[in-house]
Protein backbone atom coordinates (compact mmCIF):
# COMPACT_ATOMS: atom_id res chain seq x y z
CA UNK A 1 0.00 0.00 0.00
CA UNK A 2 1.58 3.52 -0.62
CA UNK A 3 1.83 5.70 2.06
CA UNK A 4 -0.70 9.27 1.48
CA UNK A 5 1.71 12.27 1.25
CA UNK A 6 1.08 14.72 4.68
CA UNK A 7 -1.39 17.55 3.68
CA UNK A 8 0.71 20.51 2.93
CA UNK A 9 -0.06 23.15 5.44
CA UNK A 10 -2.81 26.04 4.82
CA UNK A 11 -1.74 29.48 3.35
CA UNK A 12 -2.60 30.88 6.77
CA UNK A 13 -0.90 27.82 8.81
CA UNK A 14 2.25 29.12 6.60
CA UNK A 15 1.30 32.90 7.35
CA UNK A 16 1.36 32.00 10.96
CA UNK A 17 4.63 30.09 11.50
CA UNK A 18 6.20 33.32 9.45
CA UNK A 19 5.06 35.66 11.65
CA UNK A 20 5.98 33.73 14.33
CA UNK A 21 9.52 33.63 13.20
CA UNK A 22 9.51 37.18 12.36
CA UNK A 23 8.81 38.01 16.34
CA UNK A 24 11.31 35.71 17.24
CA UNK A 25 14.20 37.21 14.64
CA UNK A 26 13.38 40.70 15.67
CA UNK A 27 12.44 41.20 18.90
CA UNK A 28 13.50 37.72 20.59
CA UNK A 29 10.02 37.03 22.05
CA UNK A 30 9.44 33.31 21.01
CA UNK A 31 6.14 31.99 20.21
CA UNK A 32 6.83 29.49 17.81
CA UNK A 33 5.93 26.44 20.02
CA UNK A 34 2.50 27.90 21.73
CA UNK A 35 -0.18 25.40 20.58
CA UNK A 36 -1.20 26.62 16.68
CA UNK A 37 -4.66 26.71 18.37
CA UNK A 38 -4.02 29.68 20.88
CA UNK A 39 -1.64 31.02 18.33
CA UNK A 40 -4.69 31.54 15.64
CA UNK A 41 -7.02 32.45 18.28
CA UNK A 42 -4.73 35.65 19.33
CA UNK A 43 -3.39 36.23 16.01
CA UNK A 44 -6.97 36.43 14.45
CA UNK A 45 -8.18 38.08 17.06
CA UNK A 46 -5.31 41.15 16.50
CA UNK A 47 -6.21 41.29 12.73
CA UNK A 48 -10.15 41.76 14.02
CA UNK A 49 -8.91 44.67 16.28
CA UNK A 50 -6.01 46.65 13.93
CA UNK A 51 -8.39 46.03 11.12
CA UNK A 52 -6.04 44.38 8.85
CA UNK A 53 -6.98 42.01 6.10
CA UNK A 54 -3.63 39.27 6.46
CA UNK A 55 -1.42 37.89 8.38
CA UNK A 56 1.55 38.75 6.16
CA UNK A 57 -0.14 42.51 6.35
CA UNK A 58 0.64 41.96 10.47
CA UNK A 59 3.76 40.68 9.60
CA UNK A 60 4.89 43.57 7.27
CA UNK A 61 3.93 46.04 10.32
CA UNK A 62 5.49 43.61 12.99
CA UNK A 63 8.58 44.30 10.84
CA UNK A 64 8.49 47.80 9.81
CA UNK A 65 7.19 49.09 13.08
CA UNK A 66 8.17 48.65 17.02
CA UNK A 67 5.99 50.83 18.23
CA UNK A 68 3.32 48.26 16.78
CA UNK A 69 4.64 45.57 18.15
CA UNK A 70 4.34 46.54 21.68
CA UNK A 71 0.63 47.10 20.87
CA UNK A 72 0.47 43.56 19.52
CA UNK A 73 2.39 41.79 22.12
CA UNK A 74 -0.87 42.77 24.32
CA UNK A 75 -3.01 40.56 22.49
CA UNK A 76 -0.30 37.62 21.54
CA UNK A 77 -0.30 37.26 25.65
CA UNK A 78 -3.78 36.85 27.83
CA UNK A 79 -3.43 39.00 30.58
CA UNK A 80 -6.57 37.80 32.18
CA UNK A 81 -6.43 37.10 35.84
CA UNK A 82 -8.35 37.44 39.24
CA UNK A 83 -7.64 37.51 42.95
CA UNK A 84 -7.76 33.89 44.28
CA UNK A 85 -8.95 32.86 41.34
CA UNK A 86 -9.83 29.24 41.73
CA UNK A 87 -9.95 29.43 45.61
CA UNK A 88 -9.57 25.79 46.32
CA UNK A 89 -6.23 25.89 45.16
CA UNK A 90 -5.48 28.89 47.57
CA UNK A 91 -7.40 26.90 50.45
CA UNK A 92 -4.84 24.03 49.54
CA UNK A 93 -1.81 26.07 49.54
CA UNK A 94 -2.97 27.23 53.03
CA UNK A 95 -3.75 23.89 54.67
CA UNK A 96 -1.30 21.96 53.39
CA UNK A 97 1.54 23.94 51.38
CA UNK A 98 2.22 26.83 53.99
CA UNK A 99 2.33 24.41 57.44
CA UNK A 100 5.09 22.89 55.87
CA UNK A 101 6.77 26.01 53.87
CA UNK A 102 5.81 27.35 58.09
CA UNK A 103 8.93 25.79 58.99
CA UNK A 104 11.81 27.06 56.74
CA UNK A 105 13.82 29.84 58.30
CA UNK A 106 13.24 32.07 55.16
CA UNK A 107 11.34 31.53 51.81
CA UNK A 108 11.61 31.85 48.11
CA UNK A 109 8.47 31.98 45.69
CA UNK A 110 8.70 31.90 41.80
CA UNK A 111 5.44 33.05 40.53
CA UNK A 112 6.01 32.53 36.88
CA UNK A 113 3.75 34.17 34.18
CA UNK A 114 1.84 36.23 36.75
CA UNK A 115 0.61 38.85 34.17
CA UNK A 116 -1.06 41.81 36.13
CA UNK A 117 -0.30 40.80 39.59
CA UNK A 118 -3.85 39.59 41.25
CA UNK A 119 -1.74 35.92 42.04
CA UNK A 120 1.24 37.59 43.56
CA UNK A 121 -1.22 39.76 45.79
CA UNK A 122 -3.65 37.03 46.79
CA UNK A 123 -0.07 34.98 47.81
CA UNK A 124 1.45 37.80 49.52
CA UNK A 125 -1.98 38.52 51.54
CA UNK A 126 -2.18 34.37 51.93
CA UNK A 127 1.38 34.84 53.24
CA UNK A 128 1.07 37.75 55.58
CA UNK A 129 -2.43 36.17 57.03
CA UNK A 130 -0.21 33.08 58.08
CA UNK A 131 2.26 35.17 59.11
CA UNK A 132 5.29 34.34 56.47
CA UNK A 133 5.13 37.20 54.15
CA UNK A 134 8.32 39.02 55.93
CA UNK A 135 10.41 36.07 55.86
CA UNK A 136 8.98 35.34 52.45
CA UNK A 137 11.08 36.55 49.09
CA UNK A 138 8.29 36.35 45.77
CA UNK A 139 9.71 36.34 42.18
CA UNK A 140 6.66 37.32 40.16
CA UNK A 141 7.96 37.32 36.38
CA UNK A 142 5.89 37.43 32.65
CA UNK A 143 7.01 38.46 29.09
CA UNK A 144 4.32 41.60 28.81
CA UNK A 145 6.21 44.85 30.42
CA UNK A 146 2.59 46.20 30.68
CA UNK A 147 1.31 43.81 32.53
CA UNK A 148 4.60 43.55 35.09
CA UNK A 149 4.27 47.62 35.06
CA UNK A 150 0.27 46.90 36.35
CA UNK A 151 1.27 44.47 38.83
CA UNK A 152 3.72 47.08 40.37
CA UNK A 153 1.16 49.70 40.74
CA UNK A 154 -0.94 47.24 42.86
CA UNK A 155 -3.95 49.37 41.53
CA UNK A 156 -7.25 47.48 40.11
CA UNK A 157 -10.43 48.15 38.89
CA UNK A 158 -12.88 48.05 41.22
CA UNK A 159 -15.46 46.22 39.81
CA UNK A 160 -13.92 43.34 39.89
CA UNK A 161 -13.72 43.57 43.68
CA UNK A 162 -17.24 41.59 44.54
CA UNK A 163 -15.67 38.70 42.92
CA UNK A 164 -12.28 39.19 44.32
CA UNK A 165 -13.54 39.44 48.14
CA UNK A 166 -15.69 35.81 47.61
CA UNK A 167 -13.10 34.28 46.36
CA UNK A 168 -11.09 35.64 48.95
CA UNK A 169 -13.90 34.18 51.67
CA UNK A 170 -13.69 30.59 49.90
CA UNK A 171 -10.30 30.84 50.27
CA UNK A 172 -9.93 30.58 53.71
CA UNK A 173 -9.35 34.41 54.10
CA UNK A 174 -9.76 35.73 57.81
CA UNK A 175 -10.12 39.40 57.56
CA UNK A 176 -12.35 41.72 55.72
CA UNK A 177 -11.04 41.91 52.39
CA UNK A 178 -10.88 45.74 52.39
CA UNK A 179 -8.32 46.11 55.13
CA UNK A 180 -6.03 45.20 52.46
CA UNK A 181 -6.95 48.13 49.76
CA UNK A 182 -8.02 51.67 49.87
CA UNK A 183 -10.67 52.88 47.07
CA UNK A 184 -10.29 55.68 45.05
CA UNK A 185 -13.02 56.61 42.13
CA UNK A 186 -13.46 53.66 40.23
CA UNK A 187 -9.92 51.42 41.59
CA UNK A 188 -8.43 50.26 44.61
CA UNK A 189 -4.95 50.56 45.37
CA UNK A 190 -3.60 47.64 47.37
CA UNK A 191 -1.55 48.16 50.86
CA UNK A 192 2.15 48.39 49.08
CA UNK A 193 3.59 46.58 52.11
CA UNK A 194 2.10 43.71 50.60
CA UNK A 195 5.15 44.11 47.89
CA UNK A 196 7.68 45.25 49.45
CA UNK A 197 9.51 41.80 49.67
CA UNK A 198 8.31 41.10 45.63
CA UNK A 199 10.56 41.64 42.69
CA UNK A 200 8.66 41.82 39.36
CA UNK A 201 10.89 40.88 36.52
CA UNK A 202 10.59 40.13 32.39
CA UNK A 203 11.72 36.28 32.40
CA UNK A 204 10.28 33.97 29.53
CA UNK A 205 9.57 30.66 29.84
CA UNK A 206 10.51 30.54 26.72
CA UNK A 207 14.45 31.28 25.64
CA UNK A 208 15.31 32.16 29.67
CA UNK A 209 16.95 30.09 32.47
CA UNK A 210 16.33 29.23 36.14
CA UNK A 211 17.63 32.41 38.21
CA UNK A 212 16.96 31.37 41.95
CA UNK A 213 16.36 28.25 43.89
CA UNK A 214 12.69 28.48 45.30
CA UNK A 215 10.54 26.25 48.01
CA UNK A 216 7.29 26.99 45.93
CA UNK A 217 6.47 27.59 42.30
CA UNK A 218 3.17 28.68 41.25
CA UNK A 219 2.72 28.92 37.43
CA UNK A 220 -1.28 29.03 36.69
CA UNK A 221 -2.88 29.14 33.40
CA UNK A 222 0.04 29.68 31.23
CA UNK A 223 1.23 26.33 30.25
CA UNK A 224 -2.21 25.77 28.85
CA UNK A 225 -0.87 28.04 25.73
CA UNK A 226 2.48 25.48 25.28
CA UNK A 227 2.96 22.88 22.81
CA UNK A 228 4.17 19.69 24.65
CA UNK A 229 7.62 20.31 24.34
CA UNK A 230 7.39 23.96 25.28
CA UNK A 231 5.54 22.56 28.64
CA UNK A 232 8.51 20.15 29.49
CA UNK A 233 10.90 23.48 29.05
CA UNK A 234 9.04 24.98 31.59
CA UNK A 235 8.52 21.91 33.86
CA UNK A 236 12.23 21.67 33.72
CA UNK A 237 12.84 25.48 34.95
CA UNK A 238 10.92 24.84 37.91
CA UNK A 239 12.36 20.90 38.38
CA UNK A 240 15.71 22.56 38.31
CA UNK A 241 14.81 25.85 40.18
CA UNK A 242 12.62 23.82 43.08
CA UNK A 243 15.00 22.83 46.37
CA UNK A 244 14.43 19.63 48.17
CA UNK A 245 10.76 18.48 48.29
CA UNK A 246 9.47 22.47 46.62
CA UNK A 247 5.93 22.71 45.49
CA UNK A 248 4.52 23.19 42.67
CA UNK A 249 1.14 24.83 41.47
CA UNK A 250 -0.20 24.37 38.23
CA UNK A 251 -3.67 26.07 36.42
CA UNK A 252 -6.76 24.02 36.74
CA UNK A 253 -6.70 22.82 33.70
CA UNK A 254 -2.38 21.87 33.54
CA UNK A 255 -1.29 19.26 34.96
CA UNK A 256 2.00 17.34 34.72
CA UNK A 257 0.53 14.08 33.74
CA UNK A 258 1.42 14.13 30.27
CA UNK A 259 4.51 15.39 30.80
CA UNK A 260 8.24 14.17 30.83
CA UNK A 261 7.79 15.21 34.66
CA UNK A 262 5.62 12.93 35.75
CA UNK A 263 7.97 11.07 37.60
CA UNK A 264 9.66 13.51 38.89
CA UNK A 265 6.78 15.75 41.25
CA UNK A 266 4.24 13.71 42.99
CA UNK A 267 0.61 15.15 43.44
CA UNK A 268 -0.40 16.87 46.82
CA UNK A 269 -3.52 17.93 46.20
CA UNK A 270 -4.48 16.52 42.81
CA UNK A 271 -7.62 18.67 42.04
CA UNK A 272 -6.27 21.86 43.02
CA UNK A 273 -2.50 20.68 40.82
CA UNK A 274 -0.38 21.05 43.37
CA UNK A 275 2.49 18.96 43.21
CA UNK A 276 5.73 17.81 45.71
CA UNK A 277 9.05 17.31 43.97
CA UNK A 278 10.21 13.79 44.62
CA UNK A 279 12.72 13.42 46.39
C1 LIG B 1 -3.70 33.95 31.54
S1 LIG B 1 -2.36 34.79 32.24
C2 LIG B 1 -2.20 33.96 33.80
C3 LIG B 1 -2.07 34.92 34.95
C4 LIG B 1 -2.04 34.30 36.33
N1 LIG B 1 -0.96 33.35 36.47
C5 LIG B 1 -3.36 33.65 36.66
O1 LIG B 1 -3.45 32.42 36.67
O2 LIG B 1 -4.33 34.37 36.89
C6 LIG B 1 -0.99 34.13 31.31
C7 LIG B 1 0.28 34.96 31.48
O3 LIG B 1 1.39 34.19 30.98
C8 LIG B 1 2.30 35.10 30.41
N2 LIG B 1 3.19 34.36 29.50
C9 LIG B 1 2.93 33.92 28.25
N3 LIG B 1 4.02 33.34 27.74
C10 LIG B 1 4.98 33.39 28.68
C11 LIG B 1 6.34 32.97 28.73
N4 LIG B 1 6.93 32.38 27.69
N5 LIG B 1 7.05 33.17 29.86
C12 LIG B 1 6.47 33.78 30.93
N6 LIG B 1 5.19 34.23 30.94
C13 LIG B 1 4.46 34.04 29.82
C14 LIG B 1 1.41 36.10 29.70
O4 LIG B 1 2.09 37.31 29.42
C15 LIG B 1 0.27 36.26 30.70
O5 LIG B 1 0.51 37.32 31.58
Amino acid sequence: MTERAPQPPSDSDIELRLLMEAIYLKYSYDFRDYTGASQKRRVNHALGQFNLPSISALQEKVLHEPAFFTRLLQYLTIPVSEMFRDPAYFLALRRQVIPVLQTYASIKIWVAGCSTGEEVFSLAILLREEGLLERSQIYATDINPASLEKARSGIFALDALRTYTANYQRAGGVRAFSDYYTAAYDAVRFDPSLCANVVFADHSLATDSVFAETQFVSCRNVLIYFNRPLQDRALGLFHESLGRRGFLGLGAKESIDFSGYVDRFEPLARAERIYRKMP
